[in-house]
This record gives C-alpha cells, sequence and structure tokens, in this order.
C-alpha cells in the first residue's frame, strides 16, 4: 500500500530520498512540493495563475477546463510524481494502480488545501490516472467511437475528425516532453522507437489503428502524432448508401464488380474512405475464393474464411531486415492466391500487382492516392516507370488495361461527407491513350442552407458495360442489366 502515508511508515511503492527521477519528465519551473514534505508543512497556496499562450483557434466543444485547472493538475501531478515509485506502480494491475493513485491523489488534495467541485476532482483523477497509466490527455479521444482521426499538432493543440469535420478540441499535454513520452509509451508497444535519432514512425497498435509519429527535429514545433482510429464497426455497403456516399443501384453495381472478380482500383485523397471502400467491395468475395492481403498496417477486415494477411515491416534501427510491398506481393504469388488485395498501392509494387491481375489473379483490388479516374491510371504508370521497368509507355499502358477493369473514385467533399464520385471502366487504348468509360458519377447541384453539399449519382447511361461477358458468366448479367435500368429511370 503507497496510498497513504501513515507516520514512520515507508510505504512500499514510495520513493526512497535516493529515488531515481521521476520516470514522467516534470514541467520545468513547478512550484510543487513533494507531498512528503507538504505534510508537515502548513497549506501552501497554488502556485499563482500563469497566463499561458492562448491558441489562436478557440476549441469548440466541450472546452470547460480552466487555466486554473491545468494549474491544479500540475502541481497535484508532479507532487504525486514525487511521492510514488513508478517502477512499483508499473508492477500493479491497472486497477489497484488506479485505486493507489486515486488515494494520493485524494491525500494530496487535502494536504495542499485544494478546494474543487466533486466533479473537479473526479475528472483530476481521470486525467491524472491517465497521464500515469495511460496516453494521458489522449485517453478520452482513445475511447471515443465517433472519431475518425486524432491529430496532434505538438503539445499545445489536438485536432480530431468527427463526422467528416476537422475540429479543435480543448485537449493539451503539460508540454512536449510529456507528448514526447506518450508518443513513446504508444509506438513501445508494439516494439518500436521513436526519438531524435530515428523521428518517425509508423505502427499499428493492438486495437488496429494506425499511427504516426514524427517528432523534433524533424517536426519543428514538437512532435506530431496521427492516429487514424480503428473502427470496430467497419462500415458496409448498406451503410454507404445511408449515408448518400453511393446510390441504391451503384452499389448493387459495386456488389456485380466485386462478385464477378473484376480487377479494381480504388482511388481517392487522404481519408476520402478508399480502405474503407475496398473492405466493403471484399465482401462480395465468396467465401470459397482463397484471397490473400497485403498491407502496410493490416486495416482490412475480411469475412471470408481463407484468408492470409500479410503486412510489411520497416527496418530495425540498424537499417535492417525491412521486407517491402513488392516483396509481400511476389510471395503472393507462391502462395497460390486467387486474389491479391492491396491495401495501398505506392510503388514499384503496381508492376507486380498488373502481373497478378493479368496472370489469372481475376478480382484483384487496390487503393492508390489520386483524384480521378484518370489520374489514377497515370499515377499507376509513373510508379511503374519509377521502379525502374525500362519498358515503352505504350506497353505500360496496354498492360494497365489488360489488367484494370474498373476505377473507382471516392473523395471527401468541402462539407466532409464522403462520396463515391466515379464508377469508371477501363476499356483499351487507342494509339498510345487509355480509353475510359463512367458508369456513375456523382453531380454536385448545390448546397443547402448548413452548407452541406446536395448531389446526385447519375448513371451514365451505359447498359452494357464492358465486364459485361464475366457477368453473364458468374450469372450476374440480369442483375446488372436490372440495375443500370433502374439507375437510368
Ligand atoms: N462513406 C463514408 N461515410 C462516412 N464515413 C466514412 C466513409 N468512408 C470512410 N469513412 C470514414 O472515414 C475515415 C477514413 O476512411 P478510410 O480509412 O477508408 O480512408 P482512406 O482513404 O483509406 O484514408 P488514407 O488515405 O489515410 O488511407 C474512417 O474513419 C472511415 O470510417
Ligand atoms: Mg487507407
Amino acid at each position: 500500500m503507497f496510498g497513504r502515508r501513515t507516520e514512520g511508515q515507508a510505504a512500499a511503492p514510495r520513493k526512497s530520498a535516493a529515488a531515481p527521477a521521476p520516470a514522467v519528465p516534470r514541467q520545468e519551473g513547478s512550484a510543487a512540493a513533494p507531498a512528503a514534505t507538504a505534510a508537515a508543512a502548513p497549506p501552501k497556496p497554488l502556485p499563482p495563475k500563469q497566463t499561458a499562450p492562448k491558441p489562436a483557434v478557440q476549441a469548440r466543444a466541450g472546452d470547460h477546463r480552466s487555466e486554473n485547472y491545468y494549474q491544479i493538475k500540475t502541481t497535484i501531478f508532479n507532487a504525486l510524481i514525487d511521492t510514488i515509485d513508478l517502477t512499483q506502480l508499473a508492477q500493479l494491475d491497472a486497477e489497484s494502480a488506479r485505486e493507489e493513485i486515486r488515494d494520493i491523489v485524494n491525500e494530496i488534495l487535502s494536504i495542499k488545501n485544494v478546494v474543487m467541485s466533486i466533479s473537479e476532482q473526479e475528472a483530476l483523477l481521470q486525467d491524472i490516472c491517465n497521464d500515469v497509466l495511460g496516453y494521458g490527455p489522449l485517453e478520452p479521444l482513445l475511447a471515443r467511437d465517433d472519431i475518425a482521426d486524432i491529430m496532434v499538432n505538438g503539445c499545445e493543440r489536438t485536432f480530431i475528425e468527427v463526422n467528416g469535420k476537422v475540429e479543435l478540441t480543448n485537449v493539451r499535454f503539460r508540454d512536449n516532453s510529456q507528448l514526447m513520452n506518450i508518443c513513446q509509451r504508444i509506438v513501445s508497444q508494439v516494439g518500436r522507437r521513436v526519438d531524435e535519432s530515428s523521428p518517425i514512425c509508423d505502427a499499428r497498435l493492438p486495437d488496429g489503428s494506425r499511427v504516426n509519429v514524427i517528432v523534433p527535429p524533424l517536426a519543428i514545433d514538437g512532435p506530431a502524432l496521427t492516429i487514424r482510429k480503428f473502427r470496430r464497426d467497419k462500415l458496409m455497403m448498406n451503410d454507404l448508401v445511408q449515408y448518400n456516399s453511393i446510390s441504391q443501384e451503384g452499389a448493387e453495381v459495386l456488389g456485380i464488380i466485386g462478385k464477378v472478380r473484376c480487377n479494381v482500383l480504388i482511388s481517392g485523397g487522404t481519408g476520402s474512405g478508399k480502405t474503407t471502400l475496398l473492405n466493403c467491395l471484399t465482401g462480395f468475395i465468396d467465401t470459397d475464393e482463397r484471397v490473400i492481403t497485403c498491407e502496410d498496417a493490416a486495416e482490412l477486415q475480411l469475412q471470408q474464411p481463407h484468408v492470409v494477411r500479410l503486412e510489411t515491416r520497416p527496418p530495425n534501427l540498424e537499417g535492417q531486415g525491412q521486407v517491402t510491398m513488392t516483396e509481400l506481393v511476389r510471395n503472393c504469388l507462391r502462395m497460390r492466391p486467387e486474389r491479391i488485395i492491396v491495401g495501398e498501392v505506392r510503388g514499384p509494387e503496381a508492376f507486380d500487382l498488373l502481373q497478378a491481375m493479368n496472370t489469372g489473379h481475376d478480382g484483384s483490388m487496390g487503393t492508390l492516392h489520386a483524384n480521378s479516374p484518370r489520374e489514377a491510371l497515370s499515377r499507376l504508370e509513373s510508379m511503374i516507370t519509377m521502379g525502374g521497368y525500362a519498358l515503352p509507355s505504350k506497353t505500360i499502358r496496354e498492360m494497365i488495361c489488360g489488367s484494370i477493369d474498373v476505377v473507382i473514385q471516392a473523395a471527401r467533399l468541402r462539407d466532409g461527407s464522403r462520396r463515391i464520385t466515379h464508377i469508371t471502366e477501363v476499356l483499351g487504348t487507342e494509339g498510345d491513350v487509355i480509353i475510359t468509360q463512367d458508369l456513375f458519377v456523382y453531380e454536385i447541384e448545390g448546397e443547402d442552407e448548413t452548407g452541406r453539399i446536395i448531389g446526385k449519382h447519375k448513371s451514365t447511361g451505359i447498359a452494357r458495360p464492358s465486364f459485361w461477358d464475366r457477368a453473364r458468366y458468374y450469372n450476374q448479367h440480369q442483375a446488372l442489366a436490372a440495375a443500370l435500368d433502374r439507375a437510368q429511370g
């Protein structure tokens, strides 16, 4: 028990005078006195209120914590750190550790004569437990299911994306070293390290969230942490229809594209919903197909029983052991795949994916960053060229046409909504030019009084797409004709 400070009893996890410096860094210039001395001394007044620089952007929702609250928290936190031994605390299970912290904090509060409402006190206890045991101020954000992204720009500002909109939160870190500590804690879970000598780190957390950390000296204003939160209830095609991301008919056509093993490229900007869409499409894969997925950070959640999931590996600290996407895709081919799914195509693996698509692995899919279907195809071409394949561009284009059947474009519109803006077929080449044909496009018609974009998914009137024969082969042609008919009506 190290919560109670009984006279003459040196509680176990408490620090001795010679205890090492606290593992959690202290704020510079803190006025906190160690609780042990505070116990004997008369209650100290709280340090005078400092005027912290105000963020230029004001937090929108729930900015209820005052400057005073943060001052008190720092004081109590520092007193706590001076009192307990973090290494011993780490040996307790989470519940007992929380109890111990709770006891000591309550004691420090009464010693220091801090006047707080019960709810403020609860919030303080919660915050301090999070600081010591978890991810500090990030905890409440990590616990929320409605957040898509968490973006921490140094200790002062944290933004989140909710419902497609980015907003500033009231989350603040004591200083950049606390933030740095939390970044370390996050990436060390997955056996990675981030510091001045290796200032960039990409990782996937055990819960599936994707994390990127970049720290000084590369990040000038303090560590920048970006988390794409894992969504437990992945969106399905029906959800996309409900959110108007695609029309009902468009969704049916997408389902057929997935079922009849078209080779698909999903294109879109950052956070436009590419991975979500890829995940939805994989829902139409038959349960008896052998699927191999290759990703940088495993995000896809295939429901089929016959799936092998592969993940690339960054180099270790000595710069060794890297396994690239190209190597994974190549290895895939020796694993007797029926479909290969590449989470994100960014480099020379584009060539191997196209080869795979071309050589009997119909129904393979991948995503890439581009702003239109045309741009997606030319990006694919430049990835191959930059990968060092000395092929004439005509050959590369023919290869692209021979491999990719459909490009689906995803976009995040300016009101934060996500839409599938194009379902486009790749028809072939004419001379040097790749010929494409849109099946569905999203047309923006205006915006309502709240700034939400109004638009419609429109069929371009194509009744027999080029994958018609394929649809017939898989006995999906009637469903395809019906969906396209209805879309025109
Ligand atoms: N149609 C949609 N409607 C609403 N939210 C969506 C939709 N599609 C995706 N999202 C949400 O948007 C966020 C980003 O989606 P996703 O990870 O699929 O994007 P991405 O394009 O793959 O991003 P990145 O470029 O970072 O890989 C996720 O939280 C996801 O749940
Ligand atoms: Mg993605």
